[in-house]
């Protein structure tokens, strides 16, 4: 019988405990195996109560549920843990004492279900002799290695059901509404809902916007009579030549994006004979019930990553790859965010229903209707 410890890093994501409640049903239904929480990412390791065994009571009843039973910890890098010293923040290098709890506990396997963060950890610390497999999840979609990460589903139904209700009330005001989407340096969310929200411009961080475009494809749209737009924007979306929108917070490792949306209608309302507004759908398109199919990724990740921990498989990590779930070298996932392919076929698809991208304005699109 072999002891699992499992944890999830980072920011949370729909579908958490979906995965959570897989890895516990399958490793003590089909493996035969004990499986303990660890709470908070890699720091409950170290926690007073940090970690505590999972049986089939603990994980009833959590399926639709958002959030993850473990907590989630955006700031728990154990090669810098942030530790109070003298009254002072000071930043310390933990994993030796990670490494040595996990034998201490006689964890045989850890499983880290997370985004590019958690997963980078998980890798220096498989080198350093932690016995790690991995879960991709982030509502980003930008895990190097699958095709799709748990959450992500979920936000896009989220910010496409945003697009939907921004489209009602533009239409009666006659306004260019801008709603600004998470996502970080992927347009993923901002892609996908854009399209299936009927956006007229989606800006994306792989494309590179020019106002010029932007303000040409709006104003066309107001001279045909359409006399409302729909603008589908990515946090992390930046002018050519200029710079990507922080806000003005301090945040260990990961400064926080924020702002491009709220810039670009004030742009359209200077250039544009139409009134703009901007609307920052924020931390909604994390939290809630899982979708079925964040559920069912989530689910098929879990039993994945049972069997990974079952078999001794140290350092793979579950993974949608051509479609089927698999498992992948958690090297794979090594290296800068996955991004939208600017020719891809999502991006084509756009153009091809004349959505401007930002780039350029396609003027044949406007057609009289
Ligand atoms: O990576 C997931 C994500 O939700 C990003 O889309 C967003 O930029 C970031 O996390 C927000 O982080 P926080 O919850 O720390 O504000």
């Amino acid at each position: 019988m072999k002891r699992i410890g499992i944890l999830t890093g980072g920011g949370d994501a729909p579908g958490l405990n979906a995965a959570i409640r897989a890895v516990v049903k399958t490793s003590l239904g089909v493996y035969g195996n004990e499986v303990y929480g660890i709470r908070r990412g890699y720091g409950g390791l170290l926690a007073e109560g940090g970690v505590f065994p999972l049986d089939y009571a603990a994980v009833r009843g959590i399926l639709p549920q958002g959030g993850t039973i473990l907590g989630a910890a955006s700031r728990g890098n154990p090669f810098a843990f942030q530790v109070k010293e003298n009254g002072q923040m000071v930043t310390r290098d933990g994993s030796d004492q990670v490494i040595d709890r996990i034998k201490d506990l006689g964890l045989d396997m850890i499983i880290a279900i997370g985004g590019d963060g958690t997963l980078a950890i998980a890798r220096e610390l498989i080198r350093k002799g932690a016995p790690i497999v991995g879960i991709p999840k982030t509502i980003d979609n930008d895990v190097i290695g699958t095709e799709m990460t748990i959450g992500y589903d979920t936000a896009v139904g989220m910010a496409t059901d945003a697009l939907d209700r921004l489209h009602t009330t533009a239409e009666a005001h006659h306004r260019a509404m801008v709603l600004e989407l998470m996502g970080r340096y992927a347009g993923y969310i901002a892609l996908m809902a854009g399209v299936s929200g009927g956006a007229d411009v989606i800006l994306i961080p792989e494309i590179p916007f020019r106002y010029e475009a932007i303000f040409k494809k709006i104003q066309a749209r107001v001279d045909r009579g359409a006399h409302f737009s729909l603008l589908a924007v990515s946090e992390g979306a930046l002018p050519v030549a200029g710079e990507r929108i922080y806000q003005d917070v301090e945040v260990v490792g990961q400064p926080r994006l924020g702002g491009i949306g709220e810039q670009v209608a004030e742009q359209i309302e200077a250039h544009c004979a139409v009134e703009a507004r901007a609307t920052v759908l924020g931390h909604l398109q994390r939290g809630g019930s899982p979708t079925p199919y964040d559920r069912w990724l989530a689910s098929q990740f879990g039993a994945v990553a049972a069997r990974l921990a079952a078999e001794n498989r140290v350092g793979r990590m579950a993974a949608l790859v051509h479609g089927r779930v698999t498992d992948i070298d958690l090297v794979e996932s090594q290296g800068k965010a996955r991004e939208v392919d600017p020719n891809g076929a999502g991006v084509q698809t756009a153009r091809g229903l004349g959505i401007c991208m930002g780039d350029r304005y396609d003027a044949h699109h406007e057609i009289e209707e």
